[in-house]
């Protein structure tokens, strides 16, 4: 005789838990490479693949090497790349001018990506701090981060960048207008393929910290430079204002939206693809990918196990393009 008799349980959720092959069909989300978006850093010279120390696994590579690097990500599956450059220091100044050098990094990594793998999709990031001697993303006079100066600069530098053969530009900038106005200068400059990721809801984070340390492009101290980006990244504390900003960025013809960080911010994005009428995309940022890199060099957590589950969570939100330092990992496990 049985001693407890449960109430009649006619619904009980673990049958579509009972194996592998069950939970298949239940699954709701599913994560593909398709989703996937490899960023890559690259630097001047040859034969240089340079371990970045706060990004275990992730390298600033020389064009020699990242065209190697972007034949593996493509015979992998993965659609795209997104380029960040390491730019010397002697080049770097307040107007980061050299952003609209033709002959600059960048442009010399679109090409030689392009050859590398033509039908890899090459994002290159707008915005000035990788090339400011004030380490910010716009210009800075009188101690403030000048927005409408700034503007023109950022245009100037898409419209190189689409000029070299970039697929989509992806301002990161978050000054005000920069969507419509890169628009407007790729459109009269006869780029009106050429697609725009915007950074939609990019966050004050505290988890970009690796990848200031990847390009030496944090904001310098002294002077009246201001510490930090405040004034322009959204503030942690803010959700709803994350939909004033899309509807902005849909207003001046983005073509995608953006959220950064990913994990911290997974409201974020579910709120996005709620209301977003273009795809939505979530980058997954170095400080999130160095704990968890970190956690498992010590043991501490299962490394696939954690960047499976986080991509997963990140797509459930509801992003449709990760963007992650996760990519040729997560490909590699995929097929
Ligand atoms: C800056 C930029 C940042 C990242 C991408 N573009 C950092 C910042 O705003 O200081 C961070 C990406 C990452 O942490 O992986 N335009």
């Amino acid at each position: 005789m049985r001693r407890f008799t449960p109430f009649s349980m006619h619904i009980r959720p673990r049958r579509l838990r009972a194996n592998s092959g069950i939970r298949r069909l239940a699954r709701e989300t599913h994560l593909a490479t398709d989703h996937l978006i490899a960023p890559l850093f690259v630097i001047e010279g040859e034969g240089i693949r340079e371990e970045i120390s706060s990004m275990p696994g992730q390298y600033r590579l020389s064009l020699d090497e990242m065209a190697k690097e972007v034949r593996e990500l493509a015979e992998l599956g993965i659609p795209g790349i997104a380029l960040f450059p390491k730019i010397e220091n002697v080049l770097k100044d307040a107007q980061g001018s050299a952003s609209l050098d033709p002959e600059g990094l960048i442009p010399r990594a679109v090409r030689t990506a392009k050859e590398a793998a033509g039908t890899m999709l090459v994002i290159t990031d707008v915005a000035l701090d990788p090339y400011s001697s004030d380490g910010h993303d716009g210009i800075v006079r009188k101690g403030r981060v000048q927005n409408d100066e700034t503007l023109e600069l950022l245009a100037d530098m898409a419209v190189v960048q689409a000029g070299a053969g970039a697929d989509i530009v992806a301002p990161s900038d978050m000054m005000d207008g920069r969507v419509k106005t890169i628009r407007n200068a790729l459109d009269a400059t006869g780029h009106t393929e050429v697609a725009i990721l915007s950074y939609t809801a990019k966050y004050a984070s505290a988890f970009y910290g690796p990848f200031r340390d990847a390009l030496d492009s944090a904001p310098r101290t002294g002077g009246d430079i201001p510490v930090d980006k405040k004034t322009y990244q959204m503030d942690p504390a803010n959700g709803e204002e994350a939909l004033r900003e899309l509807e902005l960025d849909l207003a001046e013809g983005a073509d995608m939206a953006m959220v950064k960080p990913a994990l911290p911010y997974l409201d974020v994005i579910y709120r996005l693809r709620q209301y977003s009428t273009v795809p939505v995309a979530a980058y997954h940022v170095s400080g999130e990918y160095a704990m968890l890199v970190t956690a498992a060099k010590n043991g501490w957590i299962d490394r696939q196990g954690a960047m499976m589950e986080s991509l997963t969570a990140i797509r459930r939100a509801g992003a449709d393009i990760i963007l992650t330092y996760f990519a040729k990992e997560a490909a590699k496990h995929l097929r």
